[in-house]
């Protein structure tokens, strides 16, 4: 698939069959994520990886599926057959702009783990299509519970979980309502 159309196609999937997804799909999808441009080549963002039935459950109940499922939305974690857990250490990037080729006061601007992990998303959600499968982003402020499932050490942000499973039919988020935002093209001068 070429990239323009894996752009084409990309969108966010909250409902799957439950269908597992292949061991060298997820290999892949990590990998994607990993290859992506890091300030500083600090390389401080990591994931995650859970296929286990039992522990993709877990999150899901931790991250209050119940409650959206019974709100009349589709169950999105626990249909998914991988949680990439998107892992930030600013720690990393603080000890890699306090080297002498660097200014850790750039850090108090941009906090480039953030930006790090974006491209990371990124590049997940495209490598998801290009493997034929769906894939969705559900938000790290709101996966505090999944921390002591999955033993991640305090100091370590998580950025959020990528969603990858075998498409069902699904609800497209109602931010979407609001259309195109135009002017964001800016030629030659804003
Ligand atoms: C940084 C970021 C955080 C997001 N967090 C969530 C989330 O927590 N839950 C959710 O359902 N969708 C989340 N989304 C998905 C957006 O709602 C979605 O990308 C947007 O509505 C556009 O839809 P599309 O990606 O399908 O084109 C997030 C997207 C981004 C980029």
């Amino acid at each position: 698939m070429d990239l323009a159309e894996a752009l084409r196609r990309r969108r966010m999937v909250r409902h799957y069959t439950g269908a597992a997804v292949a061991p060298d799909d997820v290999e892949r999808i990590v990998a994607a994520g990993l290859s992506g441009p890091s300030a500083g080549w600090a390389q401080g963002v990591s994931v995650v990886t859970v296929t286990e039935p039992k522990r993709l459950a877990a999150i899901a109940t931790a991250c209050g599926e119940d409650d959206w499922v019974a709100r009349g939305f589709d169950a999105w974690l626990s249909t998914a057959g991988a949680h990439l857990v998107i892992c930030l250490e600013p720690e990393v990037y603080r000890s890699r702009y306090a080297a002498a080729d660097k200014d850790p006061t750039v850090l108090e601007r941009v906090p480039w783990w953030w930006v790090d992990g974006g491209a990371a998303l990124m590049a997940m959600l495209l490598a998801a299509v290009d493997a034929g499968l769906a894939a969705g982003f559900h938000g790290g402020h709101a996966a505090d519970p999944i921390r002591p499932i999955l033993g991640i050490p305090d100091g370590v942000v998580v950025l959020g979980i990528v969603t990858v499973g075998h498409a069902a039919p699904d609800r497209r988020s109602g931010s979407l309502a609001a259309g195109p935002r135009s002017g964001r093209i800016h030629r030659e001068h804003w």
